[in-house]
C-alpha cells in the first residue's frame, strides 16, 4: 500500500527537526517545500505540494519541476483542493505535464463537493487533466472528497470503492490504462482498519494524522 503524508502548512522549523528523522520507511512524504533539504536522504521519498507550470524564469514565489527534481525530489502533489481555487484544470494540466517532463512522478488529487455531482466532476477533472497525456505510468491519482478533508467524516467503504471504480473506468475508457487510485480525507489511525478493507484501493494520502510521526506510524503498521 501507498501511504502518503501531505505536511500542508503545518509543521514549523522546529517541529520538522524531530519529525524528519521518525517517518517511517516507504512513505512518501510531502513537505513545505522550503524544508526539502531537510527530508531528502532518508529511507522515505520526498514530494512536493505543488510545481509551477512553468520553466525556470520570472515567476516569483513559485517552485518548477526542474527545481524539485534537481534537488532530489521524486513526487509531486497536483491540484490539491486546497490549491484548486487558485487554478484552473488547463492550469493543471500544464502543470502535470511539466512534471512529468522533469521525470517527477504526479499524485493528482481529485474530488467532489458536497454539492456537486460526483460522477460529472471526477469525469471533468480527470478528461481536462490528464489531457493529451498518453503514458499514466507515473500518475497515482488520489481521490479525496472535499467534504472529506479535515472534517473527520468519512464516506463508506462501499461509497469509496464505487468511486475507485469509476475513476478505473474513465481512464480505461479514455485511455486504456490503468492507474493506481488512493483515497484521502480524514485518514487516521482510528478508522484504517476499516478503510484498508476496501478492495481496489492502493492506499492513502494523509494530512493532519501525518503530521504526528507515532500516528503515522501506527497508520503504516496497520497496512503491513
Ligand atoms: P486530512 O487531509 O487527512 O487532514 O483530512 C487530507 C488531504 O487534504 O490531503
Amino acid at each position: 500500500m501507498i501511504v502518503v503524508g501531505n505536511l500542508k502548512m503545518y509543521m514549523a522549523y522546529n517541529d520538522i527537526l524531530k519529525y524528519k528523522d521518525n517517518i517511517p520507511d516507504d512513505v512518501i512524504v510531502c513537505p513545505s517545500s522550503l524544508f526539502v533539504p531537510y527530508f531528502l536522504n532518508h529511507n522515505y521519498q520526498v514530494g512536493v505540494q505543488d510545481v509551477s507550470m512553468y520553466d525556470l524564469g520570472s515567476h516569483t514565489g513559485e517552485i518548477s519541476a526542474i527545481q524539485a527534481k534537481q534537488m532530489g525530489v521524486s513526487y509531486t502533489l497536483i491540484g490539491h483542493s486546497e490549491r484548486r481555487d487558485k487554478e484552473t484544470d488547463e492550469e493543471i494540466n500544464k502543470k502535470i505535464l511539466k512534471a512529468l517532463e522533469n521525470n517527477l512522478k504526479v499524485i493528482l488529487c481529485i474530488g467532489e463537493n458536497k454539492d456537486e455531482d460526483k460522477e460529472d466532476k471526477l469525469k471533468y477533472q480527470l478528461l481536462n487533466d490528464l489531457k493529451g497525456i498518453n503514458d499514466l505510468s507515473n500518475i497515482i491519482i488520489a481521490y479525496e472528497p472535499i467534504w472529506c478533508i479535515g472534517t473527520g467524516i468519512t464516506p463508506t467503504n462501499a461509497q469509496i470503492e464505487d468511486t475507485i471504480n469509476f475513476i478505473q473506468s474513465i481512464i480505461q475508457n479514455n485511455f486504456n490504462e490503468c492507474v493506481k487510485v488512493l483515497y484521502g480525507g480524514s485518514v487516521d489511525k482510528n478508522n484504517i482498519d476499516t478503510l484498508k478493507k476496501i478492495d481496489n484501493v492502493a492506499g492513502f494520502l494523509i494530512g493532519k494524522a501525518s503530521t504526528d510521526c507515532d500516528h503515522l506510524k501506527e497508520i503504516v503498521d496497520s497496512l503491513r
